[in-house]
């Protein structure tokens, strides 16, 4: 396909994209203990939306740090908590059609590159069937709008930059990315047999306050401070686009306000992989300016006030060395684009990791 097939497909203008629903709904956030899910539910409650929020509080990282994240909204009076597991038909189906949600926000998952090398079918449990459940849900009661997660690491083998929703993603490099991949499929096929709108994220790299402890500016916090030695892979040459939680947040409601839309000049013969004739999109949501691993470090090392003592390593099998997001569909389409500076979001995590663990 030309780049300008590509432009003119991609090109659902903004008068284009239905003004959806904004504050007051009820809606369903999945994974809403976890670091994304709770922030998200937080910020909806904030504005006025009933929200029931869906979590098995799993141990694949500690579940204290779960119950105090829930804990900042749980006695909300317009928040209902249901924890249970995505994989349980029975219970999911029962959620659905007691709270009947209008639009749901999917962020459970079985999350993190390197766990699915060591235990893949964590992965096909929470991802693949609990996203099915989803996905039924949503189809048998009406469900107006499903955003869900994506991630960056469908790119795979991809090394074209920008990342572009806009290229082909056929070659993940782990079962993790591939289980996105097939949300993303998944979803297409409900959007096309049922209409129903789907809009799949691919989020980058998030972080902030109540981050997850896998990820890698929790874990170098955490030994910088213990004076512990960090493990930085690929000899701290990555570059990542780091989010900021409130960006994440901010760019979840955007979108899940506005239904996904079918591309009216969408073309079989030349297929752009990021929109449909059926209501399906995907969006790439990153900062768009991508930071070294070691300027990261360097950030992190500022915010403590101290020196770390770095092991480098090679690239670790699963992980890619470069994510750089091409937001520009985003930006068009719902005004909006990442924009917090690397070093005052891990200032405010550290400022948050001290108090956090003060004790
Ligand atoms: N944080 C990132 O940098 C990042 C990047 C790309 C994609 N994502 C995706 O964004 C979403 C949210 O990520 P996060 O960082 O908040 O992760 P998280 O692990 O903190 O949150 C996920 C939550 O889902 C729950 N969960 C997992 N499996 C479940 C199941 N089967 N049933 C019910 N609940 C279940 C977990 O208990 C957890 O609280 C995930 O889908 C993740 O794959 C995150």
């Amino acid at each position: 396909m030309s780049a300008s097939e590509i432009a003119a497909q991609a090109n659902v203008s903004a008068a284009n994209v239905k003004g959806g629903s904004s504050a007051g709904g009820k809606i369903l956030v999945t994974g809403s203990a976890g670091f994304i899910g709770s922030a998200l539910a937080l910020r909806l409650l904030e504005r006025g939306d009933t929200v029931i929020g869906i979590d098995n509080h799993n141990d694949y990282y500690d579940p204290a740090l779960k119950e105090t994240r829930l804990a900042r909204h749980a006695d909300h009076p317009h928040y209902t908590h249901l924890r249970i597991d995505l994989a349980d038909r029975q219970a999911i189906e029962n959620a659905f059609a007691t709270y009947q949600p209008q639009r749901v926000v999917n962020l459970a998952a079985q999350a993190g590159v390197r766990y699915s090398i060591e235990n893949p079918l964590a992965y096909i449990d929470s991802n693949i069937v609990g996203f099915a459940q989803i996905l039924e849900g949503c189809r048998h009661n009406g469900v107006e709008h499903l955003v869900y997660a994506s991630s960056s690491s469908v790119y795979g083998a991809n090394t074209t930059m920008p990342f572009s929703v806009h290229h082909n993603v056929d070659h993940p490099l782990s079962l993790y990315a591939a289980s996105k991949k097939a949300n993303e499929l998944m979803a297409h096929t409900y959007s096309h047999l049922y209409n129903l709108p789907t809009t799949g994220l691919r989020f980058f790299t998030v972080y902030g306050p109540w981050g997850r402890p896998d990820m890698a500016l929790f874990k170098f916090t955490q030994a910088i401070l213990a004076g512990e030695k960090i493990q930085v892979f690929n000899y701290g040459k990555h570059r990542r686009d780091f989010t900021y939680i409130d960006d994440i947040v901010e760019g979840v409601i955007r979108v899940l306000d506005q239904s996904a839309q079918s591309n009216p000049h969408w073309n079989g013969a030349s297929p752009d992989p990021g929109t449909s004739t059926a209501p399906w999109r995907v969006y790439n949501i990153g900062n768009n300016s991508p930071v070294e691993l070691m300027d990261y470090i360097a950030a992190i090392e500022k915010a403590l006030g101290r020196k770390s003592e770095m092991e480098l390593l090679p690239l670790q099998p699963g992980d890619v060395p470069d994510t750089y997001a091409d937001v520009t569909d985003l930006v068009e389409q719902f005004g909006y684009k990442p924009a917090t500076p690397v070093e005052q979001g891990v200032a405010n995590f550290v400022a948050w990791y001290r108090g956090y663990y003060k004790g």
